[in-house]
């Protein structure tokens, strides 16, 4: 496998980046938080870093082009919110908006451009959220910008299937990443969440955060 990239935020990117590092892979991280990807380096050193911000839609275009050929694609990067409706804000729209939906829409749309150029197949993976399928409390904004990733991955699938092009999402619960750690230590949260769960459990890691 070559090109391949991944976006990470302290989260589940994290592990993927480490796993496909493991497998071969020739992984590019980008992560808005230099720390992270420090940590990840030293754990990891044939993990290529670059620290830019998703909303920063110049820098991270050309981190992206940098990169050529990209044949994977996992858009992991997101940020979590826990608001109710009355207490949302357009800044707190535009936050949740920019980096889960935004920004996902144009890193995907420049590596598929990068695929159609080269005529070749490639596949991308979305990190989406149960919370895009799942009632949850004060899950206003997070739930729909993740149910908008969920639609744009079925419709970005349909047209670029024939092309050789897989697109998917993950929808996965609660991972106690450090970044699950801060929203979910607080039981009055994390007990409407876990009786909805057959095993009364959420996801663990298998890595090292
Ligand atoms: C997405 O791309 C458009 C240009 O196509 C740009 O104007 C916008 O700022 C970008 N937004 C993000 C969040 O990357
Ligand atoms: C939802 O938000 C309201 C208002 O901040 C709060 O009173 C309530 O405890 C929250 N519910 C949960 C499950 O966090």
């Amino acid at each position: 496998m070559s090109g391949i990239i991944v976006f990470l935020m302290i989260s589940i990117g994290r592990g993927i980046a480490v796993q496909l590092a493991k497998c071969g892979a020739k992984v590019l991280a980008l992560d808005v938080t230099k720390e992270s990807l420090d940590k990840l380096k030293a754990e990891m050193p044939e993990i290529d870093i670059i620290n830019v911000d998703l909303c920063d839609w110049t820098a991270t275009k050309e981190a992206i082009k940098k990169a050529y050929p990209i044949d994977l694609l996992v858009n992991s990067a997101g940020v979590g919110s826990i608001v109710t409706l009355m207490e949302v804000t357009e800044e707190k729209y535009n936050v949740i908006f920019n980096v889960n939906v935004k920004a996902l829409i144009n890193v995907t749309r420049t590596v598929i451009e990068n695929l159609l150029d080269r005529k070749s197949p490639g596949a991308i993976v979305n990190i989406s959220s149960q919370a895009a399928i799942a009632a949850l409390p004060n899950h206003t904004l997070y739930s729909a910008s993740k149910a908008a990733v969920d639609a744009f991955t079925r419709a970005v699938a349909m047209d670029f299937g024939r092309n050789g092009i897989r697109i998917n999402s993950v929808n996965p619960t609660v991972v106690m990443t450090d970044l699950g750690r801060r929203f979910w230590s607080d039981p009055v949260l994390a007990e409407p969440m876990l009786a909805k769960i057959p095993l009364n459990s959420v996801a663990p890691t298998c890595f090292r955060t």
